[in-house]
């Protein structure tokens, strides 16, 4: 019998109405377009208004986007895992309302936290199931609401985030199509560069803490900056010397959407030509988690059976890391 691997055999994607420009940023803060454009790469982003609406809300709308385009069951779901920084709330699970709420009744599920890398070690996670033989079905999605923790006063953070969500099913495989291979890390040291301090069980919010606003999120943007080009691009290099890959045989470079420069620099150094480089930040910005299934979503059509494809991710943590995986349909 062939071995199993564990394909992508489909995606979907959202994003919310409301479109934030870099000319409306002007108005906020003291910033402009043409900073903006130059340092980051990013023109606009979407952000999630409505009241009372969280991450759930995208990742249910991804997973419905998915579940109409493959004409899938969602009761034929084995597993749902939701790959976010901004959960709904605490203690309650994003991932079980949002399988609930799609319909997958038969499903268990749980969120996956790992900052900007979340989605990429989320594929780690549900390949593994897949691999392993125990499920056939197991819907990931990467969603997150950034909104919700971001300072519009502040000038370092507000430009860059945005709303989101995608999704993407993996199921098993026995063309030798999917996930390939791995190089996952992380590194504690890094934590004090790319944080929200308060809110958490170290800190939790208290009156008179709150209006210091450590709730929100707090970049220290030339160092995350360095390590995300340096970690990145490294892993990226090894993932393709691993597998005795030239850039010739790489059809795609899936990298998280953070900063235009970081991901330019990951694609030079594996030599990869922009045409191979998937790239939406211009329209989202950094929408965390959901970064590389909304790229999988805006280029699907682009996609063939057979593709090689490079993802890479950098994010708070730090943690990073990178995937090789052929794509599995037309
Ligand atoms: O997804 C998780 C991982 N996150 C990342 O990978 C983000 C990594 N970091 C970055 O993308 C970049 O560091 C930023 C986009 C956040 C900042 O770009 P930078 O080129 O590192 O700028 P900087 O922080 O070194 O600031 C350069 C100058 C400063 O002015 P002075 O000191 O040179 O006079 C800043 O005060 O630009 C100023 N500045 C701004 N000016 C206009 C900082 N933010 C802004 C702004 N608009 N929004």
């Amino acid at each position: 019998m062939s071995k199993i691997t564990a394909a992508i055999t489909g995606v979907g994607g959202y994003v919310p109405d409301f479109v934030l420009t870099n000319k409306i940023l002007e108005t906020m803060v003291d910033t402009n377009d043409e900073w903006i454009t130059t340092r980051t790469g990013i023109k606009e982003r979407r952000i999630l208004k409505e009241e009372g609406k969280g991450t759930s809300f995208l990742a249910i709308k991804a997973a419905e986007d998915l579940l109409r385009k493959k004409n899938l069951n969602p009761k034929d779901i084995d597993l749902v895992i939701v790959a976010t920084a901004t959960p709904d709330m605490k203690a309650a699970s994003t991932a079980a309302y949002t399988a609930t709420q799609i319909g997958a009744t038969n499903a268990f599920s749980y969120d996956l936290e790992a900052a900007c890398s979340s989605f990429l070690f989320g594929m780690s996670t549900a390949s593994a199931y897949i691999e392993s033989g125990r499920y056939k079905k197991v819907l990931l999605i990467g969603a997150d609401k950034n909104s919700s923790f971001i300072n519009y006063k502040d000038r370092a953070t507000c430009i860059i985030f945005g709303d989101g969500a995608g999704a993407v099913l993996f199921e098993p495989n026995e063309e030798g199509l999917g996930l390939q291979d791995e190089i996952l890390r992380s590194n504690g040291e890094g934590r004090e560069f790319l944080q929200a301090t308060y809110g958490g069980s170290s800190y939790p919010i208290k009156a008179d803490t709150f209006d210091e606003g450590k709730h929100y999120v707090f970049q220290d943007g030339k160092t995350v900056f360095k390590n995300a080009v340096f970690n990145m691009a490294d892993v990226a290099e090894r993932i393709l010397k691993k597998n005795d890959l030239t850039n010739d045989d790489i059809s795609w470079l899936v990298a998280h959407q953070a900063n235009k420069r970081i991901i330019d620099a990951t694609a030079n150094r594996i030599n990869l030509d922009d045409s191979k480089v998937m790239m939406n930040i211009q329209k989202y910005g950094n929408t965390t988690s959901a970064t590389l299934p909304l790229l999988l979503n805006d280029y699907e059509s682009q996609l063939k059976k057979g593709d090689k494809i490079i993802f890479a991710a950098f994010g708070g943590g730090f943690t990073w890391g990178s995937i090789y995986l052929k794509w599995a349909y037309n």
